[in-house]
């Protein structure tokens, strides 16, 4: 089922005391909107943020994980791991994590095929370049990262999966894609996945765009009708501007 989904990444942001001061800002806000609210804090957070939300509308979710389900990968964590903590979505395909920790369609593709297999749901984030946009390839280059690392799986997985179209150029930027261009690529994105899985897939399909959403744009962006809602990176880190987000559904 498509729903609404404001999500924030709070990216390498927060240590504990500000992570507990940021979840307790965060339930002083009313919700007036349907969206479900996520919050994805960084890996030593997860844990306090799941039991500081327990009672509370906001789902923690990771920002990452390791395709292995286990063994000599220092430094990584694994689904197996987050699932144990009551984690229920991991973020992938971040484009920091594509630029700086050479993250690739390939690899990508395994760590999809893990997180589903620990029934983990799966925001995919993707995205084309400012040098791809002006070279008027950017469907292109979209069309090639939701195949390579997602049109392995069946149609039944479909239902674990989260789109999030994040223009490079408009992540951390202040500038955002317009509301047309963001409508346009996820008309093109539905169509891609109509092409492939059909119409019930892409029709049911939840696709967030990011990309220096705020709370004077979300509106618009959020008023196109196959913009499902939005992964907000900055304007996340405050609890009031956040919530005028969520709420702007
Ligand atoms: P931004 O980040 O809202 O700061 O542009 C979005 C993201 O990276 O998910």
């Amino acid at each position: 089922m498509r729903k609404n989904i404001v999500a924030g990444n709070w990216k390498m942001n927060n240590d504990l005391s500000h992570t507990a001061s940021l979840i307790s800002d965060l339930k002083e806000q009313t919700k007036t909107s349907n969206a479900e609210v996520m919050i994805a804090p960084s890996f030593t957070n997860l844990w306090h943020s799941f039991e500081a939300t327990r009672e509370d509308d906001i789902e923690v979710v990771a920002q990452n994980m390791h395709f292995a389900e286990n063994g000599a990968y220092t430094g990584e964590v694994s689904a197996s791991m987050l699932k144990s903590i009551g984690i229920k979505t991991v973020i992938l395909g971040h484009s920091e994590r594509r630029a700086y920790y050479n993250e690739t369609d390939e690899s990508l593709a395994k760590k999809v095929d893990a997180a589903l297999a620990n029934d983990l749901r799966t925001i995919f984030c993707f995205g084309e370049e400012l040098a791809d946009r002006k070279a008027g390839n950017e469907e292109q280059v979209v069309a090639s990262q939701i195949k390579n690392a997602l049109f392995h799986l069946e149609a039944s997985a479909f239902k674990n999966i989260v789109l999030a179209y994040e223009p490079v150029w408009a992540i951390g930027t202040g500038e955002t894609a317009s509301p047309e261009q963001a409508q346009d690529m996820h008309k093109f994105i539905r169509e891609t996945l109509n092409d492939a899985y059909g119409s019930q897939i892409a029709d049911d399909m939840t696709i967030l765009y990011g990309g220096s959403v705020k709370p004077v744009n979300a509106k618009e962006i959020f008023g196109k009708p196959d913009v499902d809602g939005g992964l907000i990176g900055g304007a996340s880190l405050k609890a009031e501007d956040f919530y005028a987000i969520v709420n702007a559904f």
